[in-house]
């Protein structure tokens, strides 16, 4: 058998792009890897078909009178481009200097690596978990995991579980054991300004018809007001304030505007007015624009009227709001704001729920207590500003509480060119999986 980072490595390998339908073929692959994988570590495992990519679901033995865990994460992988901005091919994974690099390498796969590899060395030294465990880990979360919800629901006894532990968040600083017990929810929306019905010589033209760029630079100018707060009437509505015991805690973090100005590179930090950058982007909720298009994009001038443009946004929500309502709301501002002369079309896309738990239950002391064992400090207590949109469903569906122990740093670029993971992280992350069991274990 191999060491565990060669399987690491070897997982890294499949090009298991979930949004790149070209990728389809390489997704099965993985998962199919992965589901092998599983059961040649002694648990019995299954890929299990969607009507998407399939899902990986493993088990051990089951017995009464032990608490069911189930460790969620995903094994498909954000596209790599900017392809030229790699320094090595986003599927070749290097180790150099404790660093791993390669797409996926934090965002899942290190981490949920880590977790099997923790199952798989307890196995072979005791033969049997402390647990019940159940594997639950798709090919679906970058696209928003829109099978997962219909497949909890269809399967819910065979699924039922105490507790659900995931590793897909990250940590305050290196080496600071960090317990999430927030995320925020996200909605996207795509808007399509058109006006004349092919593009215009603007010279021609120009004067005669609005232009649909500028039309949409009006309406996303409106987006903000000058305080930094989303203007759409009733976007706040519900918003659940931050606890002053969170304010406090946060405050005394290893991470704050300097860690994120040296980590973004940006040159000032900005954002809503009265509130800390680290409670902006933890339990506030945003509107940000993720692309923008429309017209001549190559080099030189080129004098035309473009007949369309397009931008796209997602809303991060947090406890209090919901995706729908969040979008009706942004939907009415922005459509009251589009000018004469060009028409505003707006679509849905990716929704999922915000998700909040109590760090102080008993699970989430057994976590602190695994955490604790593992890198020899007190835990910290944060929520972040990502979104896994099947937690609260893990709630709402299984009934079942949902503790996330990230093992991501600030810089491990998730999502961008050049992604890293910490051997040493990767190394801790097997030893947490063993200790959050045993703790789990005793309850
Ligand atoms: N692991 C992330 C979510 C995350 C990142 C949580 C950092 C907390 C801290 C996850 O893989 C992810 O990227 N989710 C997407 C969801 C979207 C595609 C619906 C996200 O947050 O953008
Ligand atoms: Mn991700």
């Amino acid at each position: 058998m191999n060491a565990p980072l060669d399987e690491l490595l070897e997982f890294l390998r499949f090009p298991s792009i979930s949004t790149e339908k070209a990728h389809a073929d390489h997704v099965f692959e993985c998962g199919s890897w992965l589901s092998l994988k599983l059961r040649e570590f002694g648990l019995r495992s299954e890929l299990r078909e969607t009507a998407g990519h399939p899902i990986v679901l493993a088990r051990n033995v089951h017995q009464p009178g032990r608490p069911t865990i189930m460790i969620y994460g995903h094994y498909d992988v954000q596209p790599v481009d900017p392809l030229e901005l790699w320094r090595t091919p986003p599927f070749e994974p290097v180790v150099a200097d404790g660093i791993i690099t390669a797409r996926g390498a934090t965002d899942n796969k290190g981490q949920i690596m880590a977790h099997i590899q923790g199952v798989r060395a307890t196995l072979e030294r005791a033969g049997d978990l402390p647990v019940n465990l159940i594997f639950l880990i798709e090919g679906e979360e970058e696209i928003g995991s829109p099978h997962l919800e219909t497949f909890l629901a269809a399967h819910r006894d065979e699924l039922a579980c105490d507790l659900v532990a995931i590793s897909d968040t990250g940590m305050v600083a290196p080496g600071v054991p960090t317990l999430t017990y927030g995320l925020r929810g996200v909605a996207a929306l795509e808007l399509k300004v058109t006006g004349p019905s092919s593009d215009l010589h603007s010279g021609i033209f120009g004067g005669a018809v609005a232009n649909p760029i500028t039309a949409l630079a009006r309406i996303l100018s409106t987006l903000h007001d000058a305080s930094g707060k989303v203007a759409a009437p009733g976007f706040y509505e519900g918003v659940e304030e931050i606890e002053p015991w969170e304010r406090e805690a946060w405050a005394a973090l290893p991470l704050g505007d300097a860690e994120l100005l040296a980590v973004t590179g940006a040159p000032e930090l900005a954002g809503e007015a009265g509130y800390t950058a680290l409670e902006r982007t933890w339990a506030r909720p945003t509107a940000e624009l993720n692309g923008i298009g429309g017209g001549y994009q190559g080099p030189g001038t080129k004098t035309v009227i473009p007949s369309e443009a397009f931008a796209k946004i997602t809303c991060r929500l947090v406890p209090g709001q919901r995706p729908d309502h969040v979008m009706e709301k942004l939907r009415d501002h922005l459509q009251a704001q589009c000018p004469r002369g060009v028409r505003l079309e707006m679509k849905g896309g990716h929704a999922g729920l915000p998700y909040l738990t109590d760090p102080h239950s008993s699970a989430g002391k057994a976590a602190q207590r695994a955490l604790e064992r593992t890198f020899g400090k007190p835990t910290a207590l944060i929520r972040e500003g990502g979104s896994i949109p099947i937690v609260q469903a893990f709630k709402d569906v299984l009934g079942a509480e949902t503790l996330l122990l990230g093992l991501a740093l600030p810089d491990c670029h998730a999502h961008a060119p050049n992604e890293t993971f910490p051997v040493e992280n990767f190394e801790a992350g097997m030893r947490l999986n063993q200790a959050l069991l045993e703790e789990l274990a005793v309850g």
